[in-house]
């Protein structure tokens, strides 16, 4: 089943569920004050309640007729949308975002993805549209449209096609709460990148800034995942970055280029995962810039961190 954008803007509004491409990952979307439609999301995925969904709009105006902005909010969304950031604000009163996809709590995660057909179907839907990524909960998330049916397929009404993922990781989350800044969650938007626009971001959050998502284990395929490998052992496919490691058609990137690697991560996984080897090793990846949110996928997919 492939969809027009039209497709799905009416599925939405009719209380359905789609799949929504977007430049990090798929995303399995509803109408954000759609109680009824929300709660069929959580249901799809498995999902623990107690983890909220980003509300995804087609511009900053939108997203501040939701979320109460402060400067520091305002300077990210002017430099980095629409693109892969999820900011993390105060919820507004009237703001059209159901209770279930915060989690019950005062602060709201949204976000204006920059690929063109994910802002297409949320302007023909002419609302906010909560999109978890696409995955069943703890699987990686998918980033071709035929890894998004394969996940979640069952439960939409709509799919759009909209190729594979440019980023392939899912977005930076910050939350500017309180005065304070915290990164929730790295990815194509880097701390670096951040940093120079705002200043300092904190590392360990304190409550009010808590990602209750990040509790719980994730991105793990059902091979058994060892990072930082330097060789493949016995029955184990090695996914290498940089010349000379492992076979070239496992590479993350031959040539040791991060957006490469992040763009192939979760499709190789798969991959990998699909055909049943011992375990799957991944090469070392230098921790900087995308390099942050690569490691904190891979370490979780090998289960130390959650
Ligand atoms: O790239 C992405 O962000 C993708 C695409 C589809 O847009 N979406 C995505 O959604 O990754 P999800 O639900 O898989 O991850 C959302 C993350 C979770 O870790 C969740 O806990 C956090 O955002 N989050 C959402 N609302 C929050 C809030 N009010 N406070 C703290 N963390 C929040
Ligand atoms: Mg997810």
């Amino acid at each position: 089943m492939k969809s027009t954008v039209e497709d799905a803007a009416g599925a939405l509004k009719a209380g359905g569920l789609i799949l929504l491409p977007t430049e990090t990952v798929y995303g399995l979307g509803a109408d954000a004050s759609n109680a009824q439609a929300v709660a069929a999301i959580f249901e799809a995925k498995g999902r623990p309640r107690f983890n909220p969904l980003i509300a995804h709009v087609a511009d900053a105006v939108a997203a501040e007729a939701i979320a109460l902005f402060n400067p520091a909010a305002r300077a990210l969304a002017e430099a980095f949308w629409p693109g892969p950031l999820t900011i993390v604000a105060p919820v507004r009163e009237r703001a059209r975002v159901c209770d279930l996809a915060r989690a019950g709590l005062d602060s709201v995660a949204v976000r204006v993805p920059g690929h063109a057909k994910a802002r297409a179907v949320i302007a023909a839907f002419g609302g906010a549209v909560v999109a978890p990524s696409a995955n069943r909960s703890g699987r990686p998330s998918p980033t071709t449209f035929a890894d998004a049916v394969e996940e979640t397929g069952f439960a939409v009404q709509a799919a759009v096609d909209g190729g594979a993922c440019a980023v392939g990781v899912e977005s930076t989350v910050v939350s500017v709460l309180d005065g304070g800044l915290a990164l929730l969650r790295p990815g194509a938007v880097t701390r670096a990148e951040i940093e120079a626009l705002i200043g300092p971001l904190n590392d360990r959050p304190d409550d009010g800034h808590r990602s209750p998502g990040r509790l719980t284990t994730h991105y793990a395929p059902d091979a058994p995942v060892r990072i930082e490998a330097e060789a493949a052992r016995d029955g184990e496919i090695l996914l290498g970055f940089g010349a000379g490691i492992g076979d070239p058609r496992w590479s993350l990137s031959p040539t040791g280029d991060l957006r490469e690697a992040a763009a192939n991560l979760f499709r190789m996984l798969r991959e990998a995962d699909r055909t049943r080897p011992v375990g799957i090793a991944v090469a070392p990846i230098p921790p900087v810039g995308l390099g942050e949110a690569i490691n904190d996928r891979l370490q979780r997919a090998a289960g130390f961190v959650g």
